[in-house]
């Protein structure tokens, strides 16, 4: 099926800002991929008001005017990419309950053949990256995703130097025990990367 435009959403969840600094990165790079619509969106927030912290205020803050995901913008898009931070090692509560909502989109097929990748941070440089994102896809697969990752024609995945993010299988960064040490450069670079890949492979199929 021939589409004259490809339509890419990303979508995150951010406590503490790593993710949606990332975020903002993966929807540059896919914006980059010509005739490409972007919508940058966050998932609901599941921890009670009466529990957040004065970081998670101001990223809320900041992040007000990015919309609320919808099970539509899933069924709008040719690719996604998702999001998340790292819990233990895996993706974080309020990605995994956007995702359980996908019921009537599974038992309809509606996400087969879209493109996805995913991306996220951790406070650690060994703290479970690649298992979260890993992990992540596992899901992805039963809605009949095609998954990418990021080839190491991305000259930046091999930067050890000072301690980065990004992987084969994904976009990502370290934050850092007080979760306030922004993706570096890099690790912007590599998630722009994933954006364009996702972009670049959905209009390929868009057109094939
Ligand atoms: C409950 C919880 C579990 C976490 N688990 C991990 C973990 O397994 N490994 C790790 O390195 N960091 C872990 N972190 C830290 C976050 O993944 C890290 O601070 C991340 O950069 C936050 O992203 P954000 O700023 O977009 O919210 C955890 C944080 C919380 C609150």
């Amino acid at each position: 099926m021939v589409k004259d435009k490809t339509n890419i959403l990303v979508v995150f969840y951010s406590m503490t800002g790593n993710v949606a600094s990332l975020a903002k990165a993966v929807a540059e790079g896919a914006g980059s991929v010509k005739d490409t619509e972007v919508r940058l969106r966050q998932v609901e927030e599941l921890v009670p008001k009466e529990k957040f912290t004065e970081a998670m205020k101001k990223v809320i803050e900041e992040l007000k005017d990015i919309p609320i995901a919808t099970m539509d913008d899933l069924e709008w898009a040719d690719g996604i990419a998702f999001g998340t931070p790292t819990r233990y090692g895996n993706m974080s509560a309020q990605m995994k309950q956007y995702i359980d909502r996908t019921g009537g989109l599974w038992l309809r097929g509606a996400l087969e053949n879209k493109v996805a990748g995913i991306f996220t941070s951790t406070s650690t440089q060994h703290g479970g990256q690649e298992t979260t994102i890993i992990t992540s896809m596992v899901p992805l697969f039963h809605l009949g995703m095609i998954i990418v990752g990021i080839p190491y024609s991305e000259q930046r995945l091999f930067s050890i130097d000072p301690v980065s993010g990004g992987s084969p299988y994904g976009a990502s960064s370290v934050s850092g025990p007080n979760a306030d040490r922004m993706p570096l450069e890099n690790d912007l670079e590599i998630a722009k990367t994933l954006g364009r890949r996702i972009a670049e492979i959905s209009k390929k199929i868009n057109n094939a």
